[in-house]
């Protein structure tokens, strides 16, 4: 039975409930949950006893413009799906719950929340760093679980954790793809069907420049080239960046180095954003 929090008194006196030397894993989300979601609460939940998640479509790391009053909500489907996956309990919180009026407090990560999508999205990753740490306080776990699908927020998360001293450790987990290579995402839902075969570059590109950088080609502004060949032109997809950064500080490299290179590429197709990455 997955217990439904929606109070933070509540999931305080859980949390303290709990024997002292349990290992608590924690997966914040914002719901709409697919089988991405689900393999970081198996993570979570092999690698500690207890494994709670949360689900908050967090108003603060949406841009003007942005998605949030279409972002899915399904919320029947979601906690059938934590129920299967053995997950213990839920955090809900309302929105007023999490940020009270007049909440003025925000947490800022100043370098690797600059590049790619920080710079496309002013605001976004203040948002996310601003509701992960007030989580982490809530919820006190001792490992949280992160997709790589988003490179660049865990790479700010750790970075956050470690500045901050946060006492967590932080996981990613694998990215899970469709069986055509898309990479699972809770705004796939948005796509049309006529919109797949242009989504489906996203990941042929990464592939094509992972192909070049196993064949020898080390040069960042080549391996580029090739993949944005890929989807230059391409009827029904925006570019807008396809770069090659340090996989942790995501400072732009003008080599890819084995073990420690991100390919990252973002794009509109029709009127959702999709973003994809490749370590290599
Ligand atoms: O990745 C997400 O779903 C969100 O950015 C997160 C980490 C739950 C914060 O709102």
């Amino acid at each position: 039975m997955t217990l439904i929090f929606r109070t933070i008194e509540e999931v305080r006196a859980w949390r303290h409930s709990l024997p002292a030397n349990q290992t608590v894993g924690f997966v914040p989300t914002m719901g709409a949950l697919h089988a991405g979601h689900i393999s970081l609460m198996e993570l979570a939940k092999a690698r500690s006893g207890v494994a709670l998640a949360s689900i908050f479509v967090n108003p603060l790391q949406f841009g003007p413009g942005e998605d949030l009053a279409r972002y899915p909500r399904p919320l029947e489907q979601d906690l059938s799906l934590l129920q299967a996956a053995g997950v213990d309990a839920l955090f809900l919180p309302a929105v007023d719950e999490l940020y009270p009026a007049g909440a003025s407090t925000f947490v800022i990560e100043e370098s690797v929340s600059g590049p790619l999508c920080g710079a496309l999205r002013p605001g976004h990753f203040r948002g996310v760093t601003t509701v992960v740490l007030k989580l982490f306080n809530i919820v006190q776990p001792h490992i949280a679980v992160f997709g790589q699908k988003d490179a660049q927020q865990c790479a700010v998360i750790e970075r956050m954790v470690r500045d901050l001293a946060v006492p967590v450790e932080i996981i990613r987990g694998p990215i899970i793809r469709e069986a055509d290579g898309l990479a699972l995402s809770s705004r796939n839902v948005y796509l049309k069907p006529e919109e797949r075969p242009a989504a489906r570059l996203l990941f042929a590109s990464l592939t094509a420049a992972k192909q070049a950088f196993e064949a020898g080609e080390r040069n960042a502004a080549r391996l580029t080239e090739i993949a944005e060949a890929m989807l230059q032109g391409q009827p029904g997809i925006s570019l807008q960046y396809w770069d090659v950064r340090d996989a942790r500080t995501l400072q732009p490299v003008a080599a890819a180095m084995p073990g420690e290179t991100l390919f990252a590429v973002a794009a509109m197709v029709g009127t959702t954003r999709l973003i994809d990455n490749m370590t290599v």
